[in-house]
């Protein structure tokens, strides 16, 4: 049987009877394998140690046989890239030390060696791309601006959101200066993980659920648009996946993006967001990830119901959870939904 890249295929129109599968946050500490490598080195330098990001890609990929390899590094090395302080702090997860709070924070964020501070990554790339078997489809990724703003501005994880919305309404010019220049970074940003060796890219927007769909299309959609046309323009044999994480209530708005799949959380159907998108978009996802805490009998349950729905989508589907999955999620449960999904029976 000759091997084929499924995932990449998928997005490239072609139909299988069981669909690629990989998993958002596939390689990370639920795995004991990564939790081995992390008790040594702090999570910022195994992403900035090319041989240590190649090797914690693949564990995921040899452990559970994925289709999909993603690229191990953070959304948040851009901003740091840019000259922002960035750290990791147990049990908060990503800081910023010094947030952008006025439009001189803004001014000084740098892009113009944006390609040579972010050269680890395409190191990694490259050798990623050179230990991967053939039919596993590396997967690139970044933040989309909207995300990436969040955290830059609001300086961590939030609630609210008060100091970025703040922002977007007293001081529009600002917010707009500081989304030009991540939309500019993020395409160089691409543009070198493709040059390396990414056969796909991923736009990460875990926030662009925190807007109502009217703030969404008219300050945030603009960027998503532009981001996507100039990547298109500039990288147009390589699939894009956009996932908007509790993007559900303007779907129709999306419909018109230019990009060959989309993430799907779990709060559509897939063959509802399907129809709310235009079925224009292979989708990806969307098993609620704490499905893996379950029983096995809901496990199987659940994996079956999305494969069913998935195999009624216009233009095929990837299947995925519908977020990352969790630090705490038992690995048997992970090959367990694997098992379900290749055992399927495809009448
Ligand atoms: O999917 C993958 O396996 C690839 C690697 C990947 C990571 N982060 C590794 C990581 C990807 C694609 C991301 C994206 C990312 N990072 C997003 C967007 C996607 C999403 O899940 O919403 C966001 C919002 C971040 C920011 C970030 N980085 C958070 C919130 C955290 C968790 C902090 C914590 O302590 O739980 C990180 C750290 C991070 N990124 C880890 C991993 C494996 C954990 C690091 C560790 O070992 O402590």
């Amino acid at each position: 049987m000759q091997k084929e890249k499924k995932l990449l295929n998928t997005l490239k129109g072609k139909r299988y009877e069981i669909p690629p599968v990989w998993i958002m946050r596939q390689a990370g500490r639920y795995l004991p394998q990564y939790r081995k490598i992390r008790e040594k080195y702090d999570f910022m330098t195994m992403c900035k140690t090319p041989e240590i990001a190649c090797q914690v890609t693949l564990q995921p990929v040899d452990e559970f046989n994925m289709d999909g390899a993603i690229l191990f590094s953070d959304i948040l090395t851009v901003p740091e890239a840019m000259g922002m302080k960035l750290e990791f702090v147990e049990g908060k997860g990503p800081v910023f030390e010094n947030p952008l709070r006025t439009r001189e924070d803004i001014e000084k964020l740098e892009i113009k060696d944006i390609e040579e501070k972010l050269s680890y990554v395409f190191e990694a790339v490259r050798l990623i791309r050179m230990s991967l078997f053939e039919d596993k489809t590396l997967i690139g990724f970044a933040g989309a601006p909207i995300t990436l703003a969040s955290y830059m501005v609001e300086g961590s994880a939030s609630r609210n959101y008060v100091y970025l919305k703040s922002l977007i309404y007293n001081d529009t010019r600002s917010f707009n200066l500081l989304m030009d220049k991540l939309v500019n970074a993020l395409i160089v940003y691409y543009r070198g993980q493709v040059e390396a060796g990414a056969e796909v890219l991923m736009i990460f927007d875990t926030f662009a659920g925190i807007f109502s769909p009217s703030d969404y299309e008219m300050y945030i959609y603009p960027y998503v648009k532009k981001l996507i046309d100039t990547l298109k323009k500039k990288l147009p044999e390589t699939p894009l996946i956009y996932f908007p994480r509790g993007a559900s209530g303007f779907y129709p708005l999306l419909s018109q993006l230019n990009v060959d799949g989309l993430g799907i959380d779990w709060f559509s159907r897939l063959t509802d967001a399907d129809k709310r998108l235009g079925q224009n978009f292979v989708l990806q996802g969307n098993l609620d990830p704490v499905i893996l805490f379950a029983d096995y009998e809901i496990i199987e349950r659940e994996t079956k119901r999305v494969l069913e729905e998935g195999k009624k989508l216009s233009k095929g589907h990837i299947f995925n959870l519908g977020h990352g999955i969790l630090p705490q999620s038992p690995v048997d449960s992970v090959k367990k939904m694997l098992e379900v999904i290749r055992a399927h029976n495809t009448d």
